[in-house]
């Protein structure tokens, strides 16, 4: 039983005040700036939802041509900064690879103190642009491939698909993975954007700041979700063995991965789009048999757990989504963090307008007054 003064996980304590996302965890709300996700998953793109994020206004068409040139100016990486991706394990995990070439991408950079206006608007310019050509160039080298540079003439998601495959992609898949992004895109204070504040609140550049999120996403009870889901289904031989999966899981105390959420006690709004976008790519490109062992499984846990408050999260069926488009299970998280990375630098640049560091209390559990005995006297 926790001590009075001691809350857990500071689940539900304001760690910060904030402007940019806000949810309804009862409702299963989710807004970003005052506009509802449904609305900007239906008629806005991630490049224009991540100046909103940042920003705090729906950009004017002037503003929104220069962000997005911006991104498109700053997707280029430099040989070296290629060297580096190279030189990783090709048998290590996307997200490990993500954390370490960001910290390296900040190496290369001039732009890291926050103190200056340019500085940090071209640090976040250039991190977002960046994101999916890291993803996508270790992608390609642990694939025995070579680096498809960027290309301008497409938006952030179509782009990512073309560095993927070297080919243009589908609209609807381009469209599909845009709306993906925008969704995972902010999310008031969850681990990697808290993470995000508290190495932000020290004065470490806005580099640093991403790659120790990416690392906090990495977390199988965070980002790490979307790729278990998947993992789980694939060992579901079908509908008739889900029971028997749900019960086997909780008899070991484990978790169903794409479930629960600290804030949404009903099925989160995200979760209900993106099961809606995997029925669409179902309807163009094939439905996958998984899928209704997923839809099983709802039904399953929903009937067990939905009393605690326990229903699907974004994760569940997100992977459906990915999988589709035929991004490998391990860089489902990759995606999570290139949408994140809007998040994290809007409120990283919210928390440096009024920054205090971070440096949270303990309730004291341990011994006092010990004396030291020499090792021979043990
Ligand atoms: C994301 O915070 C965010 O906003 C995160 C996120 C974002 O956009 O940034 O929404 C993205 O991280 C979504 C969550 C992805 N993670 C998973 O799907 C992993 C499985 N989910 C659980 O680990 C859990 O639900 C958490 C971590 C998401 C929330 O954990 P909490 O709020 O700390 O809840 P808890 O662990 O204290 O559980 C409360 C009870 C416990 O039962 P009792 O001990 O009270 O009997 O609910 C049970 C838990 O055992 N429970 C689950 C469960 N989640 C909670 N039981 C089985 N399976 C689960 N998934």
């Amino acid at each position: 039983m926790a001590t009075p003064e001691l809350v857990p996980g500071l689940a539900g304590i304001p760690a910060a005040e904030s402007s940019i996302s806000y949810i309804d965890g009862q409702k299963g709300l989710l807004a970003y700036r005052g506009y509802s996700i449904e609305e900007l998953a239906e008629k806005s793109n991630f490049e224009e939802v991540s100046r909103l994020l940042v920003h705090g206004e729906l950009p004017t068409p002037e503003e929104h041509e220069r962000f997005s040139a911006l991104l498109r100016e700053n997707r280029g990486l430099s040989e070296r900064m290629l060297d580096v991706i190279r030189a990783l394990p090709g048998n290590g995990h996307p997200m490990d690879a993500l954390q370490a070439s960001m910290a390296a991408l900040g190496m290369f950079s001039r732009a890291r103190d926050y103190r200056d206006p340019a500085q940090r608007d071209e640090a976040i310019v250039r991190i977002i642009g960046a994101m999916p050509v890291l993803v996508a160039a270790f992608e390609r080298f642990r694939s025995g491939e070579d680096f498809i540079p960027p290309d301008p003439s497409l938006d952030t998601a179509a782009n990512f698909l073309w560095m993927l495959t070297g080919e243009k992609p589908d609209p609807l898949a381009a469209r599909v993975l845009d709306v993906a992004l925008i969704l995972h895109a902010d999310h008031t204070m969850n681990a990697s954007t808290f993470t995000a504040r508290v190495v932000g609140s020290t004065e470490a550049d806005p580099f640093t700041v991403v790659a120790s999120a990416v690392g906090s996403l990495t977390g199988p009870l965070h980002g790490g979700a979307n790729e278990r889901v998947l993992r789980d289904l694939e060992t579901v031989s079908g509908v008739e063995e889900v029971p028997d999966f749900v019960e086997g899981r909780l008899a070991t105390k484990g978790k169903l991965m794409g479930f629960g959420h600290r804030v949404y006690k009903v099925k989160d709004p995200r979760a209900v789009i993106l099961q809606g976008l995997a029925r669409e790519l179902f309807e163009k490109l094939g439905r996958t048999p998984l899928y209704d062992v997923a839809v099983r499984l709802e039904e399953e846990v929903v009937s067990r757990l939905g009393h605690k408050g326990i229903h699907p999260n974004v994760d569940f069926y997100s992977g459906f989504v990915y999988s589709k488009l035929g991004i490998p299970v391990d860089d489902f998280t990759p995606i999570f963090a290139i949408a994140r990375t809007s998040g994290w630098l809007a409120h990283w640049r919210e928390q440096m307008q009024d920054n205090r560091i971070f440096r949270p209390g303990q309730v004291y559990s341990g011994e006092h007054g010990r004396s030291y005995v020499p090792i021979d006297q043990r």
